[in-house]
């Protein structure tokens, strides 16, 4: 077993090219540097072709292939592609739509994860996986099933459904009248008199109770973290000492990978860019680092063009180099890459790979051996490090799913409500390359100074006060609109915004609207500096709080917009309304500018460092396709220096 602290690999898929081609495939993957393959993740049909009846062989034979060559295995559970005999002899594993349209075979993640009858297939061939190579020594790790949720899937609406939502629902509420409070069903006459009448949200006239849909978020996102669960158990038993993972998707917005990471030993994630940039790339790592806050894996990373996005451009080259750097700066102890050879079949013949389809060298072939070569030569100062993080950014699901319900607005549907919140702080802070940990809002906020909260929507008094107790120690907090405006219920909850964070805040929102990109409107500060704002606007009163800058134009204009409250030796800023990045900036610049200078390294110039066990470990990566100056160096265009 290759000991390497970063650890470089690629997916590769045996099942798709002749047993005799496996042996050339393992000996250029060593020869390249590669030192770990992940595999077998959409096998199913060639583990079990038959109900009941496994074939290992192949398998056995690839494992040791691979492993003749000093490749790693990571083995993928299969369960994101039931074989076709499973599907049309069970067709109630299918998902359901809203609308009641059966999602059938022929691709993947049609499957239910409430189906119990597809739960005890998965156990069944996880079992035998585990069985057969849970003690194997070329086997290093497992990724449980392949990206969750993927292809809009995350959400069925299945008679399995129905009925796990009733239990996830009687566990949480204990009685139907509780419920029907709770989601405040009087309105629209929509009172519950039977647990029987109580369904998924399926397709109806107008909105669903707010209440009835983020419960219904939290169920789906629970079932997928149980369906998780019961892999990662028979793992554990049958496979000690092996890591378990799964390939999260990044910014990806319909689980709450919180609580699917509780389950798992770290992250790993699919790095696909289509039209981000590296700014979102990096908020994406963030993220994902933030999720356990420690290092995690990049599972699947982009060599070149991928075959599903709307344009589906070539790396330039020195591009895998700069963000093959980039995931093992902001955290990854390991990249995988995706694909070892271009298929020539199915659908994803378009997509790029290692190997050409005729099993040739593409142009990354070489930039992937230097790189690799590189990699070795500074791993072990790596070893035991992670990405250090002085701020950190509140992020949660909840909140996302409450805004996301009830945006107010066109301009947060979506996307754009991530552009205008998460995007926009993590921005400022880029700007100035102060790195934050993505984190969810409960968790601890100790060895961090500065801390944003672009949206959080949904606090509750335990918040308040753990929130209360670390700006009190001198942290600085800074809010976005919005904040406190909801109970866990997804509720307006009878009281004014921000709710059990008014003390803190020293502020309340006195009035809010949502206005139209044709009505112009500014904060403006004391010092006569003005940001445009747009999408929403909480009007502040102070309420022992100074107000830091008044909106300019439009209906509130003169009203307070931001404001800034000293709490023991911390401060605490609230801003109720948008401005992107620039009103991040000039906030920060007023109430942080000690913490969070403004950068001297000119713009995409990414400087991070990775820390731990007395080392420190800098990159500075050049994202610009341009040579730039810094620090008296010269950075070729996508150039890295790790020093
Ligand atoms: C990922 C997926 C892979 C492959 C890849 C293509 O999202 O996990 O199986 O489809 O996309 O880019």
């Amino acid at each position: 077993m290759s000991q390497h602290p970063i650890r470089i690999g690629v997916c590769y898929y045996p099942e798709h090219w002749p047993e005799e081609r496996w042996d050339s495939d393992a000996r250029m993957m060593a020869e390249l540097g590669l030192d770990c393959a992940r595999i077998a993740e959409f096998a199913w049909s060639k583990m079990e072709p038959r109900e009941g009846h496994f074939d290992f062989g192949w398998l056995e034979r690839a494992v040791e292939t691979l492993g003749r060559h000093g490749i790693d295995v990571i083995l993928g559970t299969p369960t994101a592609t039931p074989p076709r005999w499973l599907t049309s002899a069970y067709p109630d594993v299918l998902q359901r739509d809203r609308r009641g349209a059966v999602r059938g075979a022929g691709s993947r993640r049609h499957y239910c994860a409430s189906s119990e009858r597809y739960r005890e297939f998965g156990r069944r061939i996880v079992e035998e996986m585990g069985r057969r190579f849970g003690r194997d020594s070329r086997v290093i790790g497992w990724q449980i099933d392949n990206e969750f949720g993927a292809h809009d899937t995350v959400r069925c609406f299945c008679d399995a459904c129905d009925a796990g939502f009733r239990n996830w629902l009687r566990t949480r509420y204990e009685s139907l009248d509780a419920l029907n409070d709770t989601w405040g069903t009087v309105f629209w006459s929509g009172t519950f008199t039977n647990w029987d009448q109580v369904e998924t949200p399926k397709f109806m006239p107008a909105d669903p109770q707010p209440g009835h849909s983020l419960d219904y978020r939290r169920f789906t996102s629970d079932a997928w973290r149980d369906f998780q669960g019961e892999q990662v158990q028979i793992l554990r038993a049958l496979s000690p000492g092996r890591w378990i993972t799964h390939n999260d998707m990044g910014w990806f917005g319909e689980l709450d990978y919180y609580r699917l990471a509780g389950d798992l030993d770290f992250i790993s994630w699919d790095n696909y860019v289509t039209e981000t940039t590296p700014q979102h790339v990096a908020s994406s790592h963030d993220l994902m680092r933030g999720l356990k806050r420690k290092p995690f894996w990049v599972m699947e990373q982009q060599m070149g063009k991928i075959n599903w996005w709307r344009y589906n451009p070539a790396f330039a080259p020195g591009e895998i180099r700069s963000r093959t750097w980039q995931d093992i700066a902001r955290g990854a102890d390991g990249v995988v890459y995706f694909r070892w050879r271009q298929v020539s079949f199915g659908s994803e013949q378009y997509h790029s790979a290692i190997l050409r389809n005729d099993a040739t060298p593409s142009r990354g072939y070489e930039e992937i051996r230097a790189l690799i070569a590189e990699v070795r030569a500074v791993e072990d100062r790596l070893a035991g490090t992670t990405t250090e993080a002085l701020a950190a950014i509140l992020h949660s699901y909840d909140d996302r799913w409450a805004l996301e319900l009830d945006p107010q607005t066109r301009d947060l549907e979506g996307f754009k409500a991530l552009q205008e919140s998460y995007f926009a702080a993590h921005r400022a802070l880029w700007e100035r390359n102060v790195t934050a940990d993505i984190v969810a809002s409960d968790a601890s906020l100790d060895g961090y100074r500065l801390v944003l909260a672009p949206q959080m929507v949904i606090a509750t008094a335990a918040m308040a006060e753990r929130l209360t107790a670390w700006v009190e120690g001198g942290g600085l907090l800074i809010l976005g609109p919005r904040a406190g405006s909801k109970t866990p219920e997804n509720t307006t909850g009878g009281v004014l915004p921000p709710g059990p964070l008014t003390a803190l805040c020293g502020a309340t929102v006195e009035e809010y609207d949502a206005p139209p990109p044709s009505e112009p409107f500014a904060v403006t500060f004391a010092d006569g500096a003005a940001v445009p704002a747009r999408t929403w606007r909480d009007v502040l009163g102070a309420r022992g709080a100074e107000v830091l800058a008044l909106y300019s134009g439009g209906t509130f204009d003169g009203l307070p917009a931001v404001t800034v409250h000293r709490v023991g030796t911390g401060i605490v800023v609230l801003c109720g309304t948008y401005g992107g990045h620039d009103l991040w900036s000039a906030i920060l610049d007023r109430v942080a500018a000690e913490i969070a200078p403004a950068s001297s390294a000119p713009a995409n110039v990414e400087v991070v460092r990775r820390t731990g066990n007395g080392k420190t470990v800098e990159f500075v990566i050049n994202h610009n396709r341009e040579t730039v100056a810094y620090e008296g160096r010269t950075l070729a265009p996508l150039g890295v220096v790790v020093r």
